[in-house]
């Protein structure tokens, strides 16, 4: 299959016609919205979503979130709450996905058998047109192949879905760089599955509490059964051996300057620190305090990493709070735990 890598814009009426089409009549397209791009399925076609774990190698006991142009359309598909709404109003459109109860006319092959549906209606316009022409509530997970990190550009998803699907639209960098904030809400109160630029402290200002599930900063136990299926996977590992480094135990610049002698290794660092090393194989993630764009920065410094054929990767341990919460989660999945001076004296 020849697939059409397409420049858009929110104005591209014809172009976003045309993929709407395409979506309505049961093919793929892959989209940008502003967490990381999506490789979008009509929800209501049940043939259509299953040609979406083809394309990716995706196991099929890991749901699809199902995408929406505005929140009240949440109930053709979903079993809403006033406490829906209250998020929808102050978060929607925007990254941040909510589980609730579905409706029959979701297949049951969009949600691996479960009775829940992800909703998520994106900020990003291009996206929201291309729902809105579409017509139908789109299926989209992360338009990268299963085990790569999320695609964060639309040459990102063409390394990884080029002959496997008609279109890509290209809308540019996305803005986020994560995937949304994933939550299961209660009567009054929030469960946090996936962190991402909602953070807990923004969940909190409209649920009475937010209890953050135990996989989204560590391993699970052997025994434990996950909540949300995405989390038991062992989800981006890099081709090196990625090492983060607790710089509250471990001086990160003279750490990793002899790596920089002694091996073929690549260094994710602060901007600030780029001076103090030796220039070769640097990928730095922003300025120190800026979470936003370290954030931006992951998923395209994780796909340089991969390029540089390195034997080692070395970056910071993220904090795990506020707005970082979401990359701690990333990079602590991608570094299979191994962290310097860090977490429980590993090491
Ligand atoms: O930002 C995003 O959310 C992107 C863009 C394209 O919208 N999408 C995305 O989808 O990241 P995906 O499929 O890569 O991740 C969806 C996550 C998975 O971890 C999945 O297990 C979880 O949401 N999920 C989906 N439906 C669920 C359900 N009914 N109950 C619990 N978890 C669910
Ligand atoms: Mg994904």
């Amino acid at each position: 299959m020849r697939t059409e890598l397409i420049k858009v814009d929110d104005q591209s009426v014809e172009i976003l016609k045309r993929a709407g089409s395409i979506i309505r009549e049961g093919g793929l397209v892959a989209f940008p919205t502003e967490t990381v791009y999506g490789l979008g399925a009509n929800a209501y076609d049940k043939s259509a979503c299953l040609e979406i774990f083809k394309a990716k190698g995706r196991p099929a006991d890991n749901p699809l979130i199902v995408h929406v142009s505005s929140p009240k359309d949440a109930e053709k598909i979903a079993y809403t709450s006033p406490l829906y709404y209250k998020l929808a109003e102050k978060f929607m459109p925007g990254p941040l996905t909510i589980i609730l109860p579905k409706k029959d006319i979701i297949p049951s092959e969009v949600t691996a058998g479960l009775d829940s549906v992800a909703v998520r209606c994106p900020e990003n316009k291009i996206a929201n047109k291309l729902i809105e022409l579409a017509g139908v509530p789109i299926a989209a997970p992360s338009a990268n192949s299963s085990g790569k990190p999320s695609p964060t550009t639309a040459q990102h998803v063409f390394d990884d879905m080029d002959g496997k699907i008609p279109m890509i639209l290209d809308g540019g960098e996305a803005q986020v760089g994560v995937e949304s904030t994933v939550i299961k809400i209660t009567e009054d109160s929030a469960i946090l599955l996936r962190p991402g630029a909602v953070t807990v402290e923004m969940l909190c200002q409209v649920c009475q509490s937010v209890e953050i599930a135990g996989a989204v900063k560590a391993e699970l136990r052997a025994d434990e059964k996950p909540l949300s299926p995405g989390m038991k996977y062992k989800h981006y590992a890099p081709k090196a051996s990625l090492f983060l480094i607790d710089d509250s135990k471990v001086n990160f610049i003279e750490f990793v300057k002899e790596k920089q002698r002694t091996e073929s290794c690549a260094i994710m660092c602060y901007d600030e620190e780029i001076e103090l090393l030796e220039n070769k194989n640097l990928l730095p993630v922003g300025k120190r305090e800026d979470i936003k764009k370290q954030t931006h920065n992951l998923f395209i410094l994780l796909r340089k990493a991969d390029d540089l054929l390195v034997d080692t990767v070395y970056a910071h341990l993220p904090s795990d709070e506020g707005e970082s919460l979401a990359i701690y989660n990333r990079m602590i999945r991608a570094c299979a735990h191994h962290v310097i001076g860090g977490i429980n004296g590993e090491d």
